[in-house]
């Protein structure tokens, strides 16, 4: 039986771990090719991983906010295996703090990751992904780009801009062959989330009706729907993995 990403070759950021290392996973299991991108060097065990049950992958450190990285990491999907079909734009950092409470340096830096990392990592792969007429992008924003909540300003911000700048680039890459996507997690099981405390953790599961933590698995399947030719037709669309989060 064909794998459902037979022949796609994907760059993965933020691989190292949580959702961006299940996506890793997720994808190489169905035949992608798949690098594994981190500025964390542990990326490297889950490439090691993914290639020990015979399937493909390499790690490749990148910082997304460097534009060299990112063509460093454009060549290393061509070197290695001929083409670029599907970037994953996972990274992200988070800072738990309203308008006041954040200075100006931890703005700067969370835009650079979160926004300008997505932007680049649109950008600089783009020549490549047009050049195979069938290619997908799929950007990891969040719940929190989606509804409001106090205490997370940059955070918001930033996510609330991937939303967007996923649809803009949808709409402008709709008759390429370049598929651009965003997914919306909740509340995951992640070492992101491994700082809250036990109180913080049942309040945020108050606020989820199904009651329970979603896991990077959970977001995977919906990226490699996102990233299959089974999505050929869906381009600038929003998929909500919350657990009904976002409902009420
Ligand atoms: N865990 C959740 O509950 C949750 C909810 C909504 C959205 N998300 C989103 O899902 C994505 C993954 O989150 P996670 O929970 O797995 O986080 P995580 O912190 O566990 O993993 C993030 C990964 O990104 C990497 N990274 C950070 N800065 C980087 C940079 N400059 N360049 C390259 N890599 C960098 C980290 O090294 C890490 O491996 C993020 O976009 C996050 O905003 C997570």
């Amino acid at each position: 039986m064909t794998r459902r990403l037979e022949g796609k070759v994907a760059i993965v950021t933020g691989a190292a771990r949580g959702i961006g290392e299940g996506i890793a996973d997720r994808f190489a299991a169905e035949g992608a090719a798949v690098v594994v991108a981190d500025v964390l060097d542990i990326g490297e065990a889950v490439a090691d991983r993914i290639r020990s049950r015979g399937d493909q992958a390499t790690f490749q450190k990148l910082d997304v906010t460097s534009e060299q990285a990112w063509s460093d990491a454009v060549s290393v999907a061509l070197k290695e295996y001929g083409r670029l079909t599907t970037v994953v734009n996972n990274a992200a950092i988070f800072n738990a703090a309203g308008l006041m409470g954040t200075t100006l340096e931890d703005w700067n830096k969370l835009l650079a990751v979160n926004l300008t990392g997505t932007f680049l990592g649109m950008k600089v792969p783009m020549e490549e992904m047009l050049k195979t007429g069938n290619a997908s992008i799929v950007n990891i924003a969040s719940l929190y780009g989606l509804v409001a909540t106090t205490g997370y300003s940059a955070y918001h911000a930033s996510k609330g801009g991937v939303r967007m700048l996923s649809k803009a680039s949808a709409l402008e890459f709709a008759k390429s062959g370049v598929r651009v996507n965003s997914i919306y997690p909740g509340d995951t099981e992640t070492p992101a989330m491994e700082n809250l405390t036990e109180e913080q953790n049942a309040a945020v599961l108050a606020l989820v009706p199904m009651g329970v933590a979603g896991k990077p698995l959970d977001i995977a399947n919906g990226a490699l729907y996102l990233a299959s030719d089974e999505a050929r037709y869906v381009t600038g669309s929003e998929l909500v993995i919350d657990g009904g989060w976002s409902l009420p």
